[in-house]
Order: structure tokens, then sequence, then C-alpha cells
């Protein structure tokens, strides 16, 4: 990948001229951005699908932290600098909708449920599912996430090349699947597995025709309906099962993800249409960003030995596999996660839309366009990461003059001068952050313990390539040879 992926060091920040103090502060009319530079009609969509993560870092490094680009005649704003995003995502959240683009990509996809709801109905239904969040709530979702990691293991055998993506795929599927459904997971794996297949399949935006609608009838776009109506009449019936044994009264007591959507409908906070489109929001959202982030760890552990030596070293110190509340506690395998994620963020870009024209690092903004913001870039900012394409936890860590090693997983303190809140945001930021961030750093942090504890982990390809599809993904297979611990000691004490 380093050969597609340039340095950059932000450009230059502000507009060339005329223009306002920051975010509209001066006395001068703030400008446009300079226009996008691409083909009539297409605009910059080549470059985008040849090479997305490239295409946003040039785009950035040329043009500073608002850069203007088009898609299909959509008038678009990639942003990076971390205060302005700060600005759109939690002070002023409000002048900002999810917006068009989104929603023709994904609106048949997740209906009205969380991930695209807005304003009133998109409060209700965050304040009716956030208990299911809860620490206690994810905490009880530990020991399942621990023995599907075993699973994983058990499936492998000493000298085997494992194609981790494969692997970790398989691994969220099975989790959340189980998140999801509970025990009535066993007998709808396939269509959950093939709708979730589907679904990866279609927003795969690294080919061309996945820019196409959905009522084009491609094959890959057939499929998909036909696998999605499935997956929704699966879940009709399992609704109504649920309700004829009768649903928990609150969505906070449900032992599964449908359960607390089953009680939040009972309660009437959502409709039965809405309960199902967040079942399979969940599903979407929650299924292949934690698989990704789960590659990237483990292959950043394989190719750098010594620390996941550090890593093996704090979660071989449990006489059993540790719980989830052990692993909180394990700061070198938390600052592991917390790198990959940086390095390698599975959502690389995400976007709103402005209700009102808006000033933005000094440049005017209409109402109505796409504002992009991307943590693929602002993660590799040399401004605020010190050798920022290189894969370093320490960064994370932070020693007390008594010695002990604390990590913070949201607050970083600044390996580098003064690093701004949103110059990490893999999870995004303000009220619309990520509502399974619990889930998926506790899968992480479980899944990675439970195999360092049985497996070392040896690099295979080397170099990671990527590509921007809907989500950072691998351009191919992510090998790593395993090597069993117990054959290890077996070899060296005969
Ligand atoms: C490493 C794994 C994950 C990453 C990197 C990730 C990243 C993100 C990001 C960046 C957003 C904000 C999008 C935006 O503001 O437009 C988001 C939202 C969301 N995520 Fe995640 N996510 C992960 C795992 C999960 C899991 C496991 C679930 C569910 C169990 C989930 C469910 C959601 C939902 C429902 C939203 C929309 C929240 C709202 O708008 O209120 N995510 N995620």
């Amino acid at each position: 990948m380093s050969d597609s992926v340039r340095r950059h060091d932000g450009g230059s920040d502000r507009p060339a001229t005329g223009a306002a103090g920051r975010d509209g502060e001066g006395s001068e009319t703030p400008v446009r951005p300079p226009d996008p530079d691409g083909l009539p009609v297409l605009g910059n969509v080549h470059a985008i699908a040849a090479d997305g993560l490239d295409f946003y870092e040039r785009r950035a490094a040329e043009r500073g932290g608002v850069a203007r680009y088009d898609v299909f005649g959509t008038e678009s704003y990639l942003l990076t600098d971390p205060d302005a995003i700060r600005r759109v995502l939690v002070e002023d959240h409000a002048t900002y909708v999810k917006g068009e683009m989104p929603r023709e990509q994904l609106g048949n996809l997740l209906g009205d449920g969380l991930f695209l709801a807005e304003g009133k109905r998109w409060r209700e239904q965050r304040t009716a599912v956030r208990s299911a969040f809860f620490r206690e709530r994810v905490d009880e979702y530990g020991d399942a996430m621990a023995e599907h990691a075993r699973r994983t293991v058990d499936g492998w055998d000493d000298g085997d090349a494992v194609d981790l993506h494969e692997a970790a795929t398989e691994y969220a599927f099975s989790v959340l699947a189980e998140g999801l459904l509970g025990d009535d997971i066993e007998g709808e794996r396939e269509t959950v597995r093939a709708a979730a297949e589907s679904i990866t399949e279609r927003f795969d935006m690294r080919r061309l025709a996945s820019f196409l609608p959905e009522w084009v009838p491609t094959p890959t776009n057939r499929r998909y309906r036909r696998r999605l109506d499935a997956l929704r009449e699966t879940l009709r019936d399992l609704v109504d099962d649920r309700r004829a044994a009768g649903p928990p009264a609150d969505p906070g007591s449900a032992d599964d993800l449908l359960g607390t959507l089953v009680a939040a409908a009972e309660l009437g906070a959502i409709d039965d249409d809405e309960l199902v489109d967040n079942a399979v929001t969940f599903l979407f959202a929650g299924h292949e960003t934690s698989a990704l982030g789960l590659t990237y760890t483990l292959h950043a552990l394989a190719t750098h030995p010594d620390i996941q030596e550090r890593v093996r070293r704090e979660v071989a110190a449990f006489d059993d596999d540790p719980t989830a509340a052990e692993v909180r506690d394990c700061p070198a395998l938390t600052a592991a996660i917390n790198e990959a994620l940086r390095l390698y963020p599975p959502v690389h870009t995400f976007f709103r839309e402005p209700t009102e024209p808006v000033t933005l690092g000094g440049y005017r903004i209409p109402a109505g366009v796409v504002v992009s913001l991307s943590p693929w870039v602002v993660h590799r900012d040399g401004r605020w990461w010190d050798d920022p394409e290189t894969y370093r936890p320490e960064r994370w860590l932070h020693e007390s003059p008594s010695g002990a090693v604390s990590v913070g997983d949201e607050a970083p303190g600044p390996a580098v001068g003064e690093r701004p809140e949103y110059a990490y945001f893999p999870f995004g930021g303000g009220p619309r952050h990520c509502i399974g961030m619990r889930f998926a750093r506790q899968e992480l942090r479980l899944a990675t313990a439970t195999l360092l504890r049985r497996v070392r982990l040896e690099a295979v390809d080397g170099d990671l390539e990527l590509r921007a599809s809907a989500n950072t993904r691998p351009a191919g297979p992510v090998r790593v040879r395993v090597r069993e611990l117990a054959a290890e000691m077996e070899a060296d004490d005969p």
C-alpha cells in the first residue's frame, strides 16, 4: 500500500484569496473552494473508483482542509481540518443531516433505521435502543465473543497460512448474528449470512457497477434484492414469534438486539417497519466494520512480532481466557487496537449535508452539498501524528512516574505536540457517533486476546494493499502463517 499512499503535510489549510478569518469570523466575504477539476458529468468519479484512498489523500494534500470534488454532478467537499470536523459533528450538528447521497445509496437497505433517520425520529430511535449498548449489556456478549474466537483458532492447524480477512469476517458475522438474534440464529444462519454477503458485494465500490442505482438489473443487484427480501421476511417472522412468546417489558432487559427492538416497538418508541430496518441496520453497520478492524489489528501484530509478543505477555498472564472486564485493563492490547484503527480506519470516509449555507475553514459551503469527513486522511496527517504511516502502538501508552502503564480509548494523550480531539475519530463523533463502539472494541479485544494466547501469527504477504469501498477493504487475501504455541512448547521441551 505504501506506494499508493502519499504522505502529506495537510497542505495549505486556508483559502488563498478573499478569505474571511477562521470559520468566517473575518471582515472579508468567504470564497468558494477552487473548482473540482474533473470531467463533465462524471466529475472525479474515475479517480475515486481507481483508488479512492489515494484520491482523498492527494486532494487534501494539494488543496488543504476543505477540498472540492464532484461525483456524477454532486458537489462534494472533503473536510480534513479536525476543528472544522468537530464543528460539523458536535457544535453545529443540528445544521447537518446525513443527506441525499447516503439515502440514495443505502435507503432501500436501511430504510428509516438509526443510521439514516433524521431529526426527531432519529432521536427517538437512538433513545429507544441505547440501553442495549450500555457497558453491562455489552459485557454479557463477552462469553460468546471469546467462544467464537476459540472456534476460529480451533479450525487452524500449526503452519497453516490463513486469510485473516476471511476468518475475521466469519468471526464478526457469528458474533453479530448471535448478538442480534440470540438462539434464533441457529435456524436462520444461512438466510442472514446470504443477505450479509450480498450487502457487502452490492456496496463494493471497487467495481464501477456499484455506482449504478439498485434498480438496474445487474446480476449482483438482483441477487441482493432477493436475499434482502428473504432476510426481511425472516426478521418479520421472528418478531411475530417473539411477540407471541411475550417480549421483555423493557428494552434494557432483553437478551439480544432483536429483543431490545421488539420491546421498543411494544412501548411505541418505534414502529414495525423501523424495527426491521434497525435489525438490518445493525447487521450492515456492525459486521464488516468489526471484521476489518480485527483483520488489520491481527495483520499489524503479525508484521510487528515484538509488539505481538508484548501483547501476548499481557494476555497470557491470566489463568484462563480473560473476560470482557479483564481485557479492558490491558493497555498494550488496547493500544495495539487503537493504533490499527488509526492507521487502517475501517470507515475511511462518511458524509453530511448542510441544511443551510455554512462557513468551514474560511470557505463558503452552500446548503445541500456533500461534506465528506475522512478518518483515513486525518489519521495520516503529519501535523497530528509523528511518522504517521508507521504502526506504533506506543504512541497510545502513558507511563506514570511509578512505572504504571495506561491507555486512553477515546482521548489519547498527544504524542506529537498538541493533538486536536478530532485528529482521531474512527467511530465518528458527536450525538451520532457509532452506537456499537463499545461492542466493537470489546470484540476486537476479546478476539485478539483469545487468539494470541494460543497462536503466534507470522507475516506472509508483508504490506497491506487497501481499497476504498463502502469501507476500507483489503485488495486481496490478508494471509498470515499460524504457529501453535502448544506445538512450539512441545518442540522446545521434548
Ligand atoms: C470497528 C468497528 C466499527 C467502526 C469502525 C464503526 C464506525 C462507525 C462510524 C464512523 C459511524 C458514524 C457514521 C456517521 O456519522 O455517518 C458509525 C455509526 C453507526 N454504527 Fe458503527 N462502527 C463499528 C462497529 C459497529 C457495530 C458493532 C455496530 C452495531 C452493533 C455499529 C452500529 C452503528 C450504527 C447503528 C451507527 C449509526 C448511529 C447513529 O446514526 O445514531 N457499528 N459507526
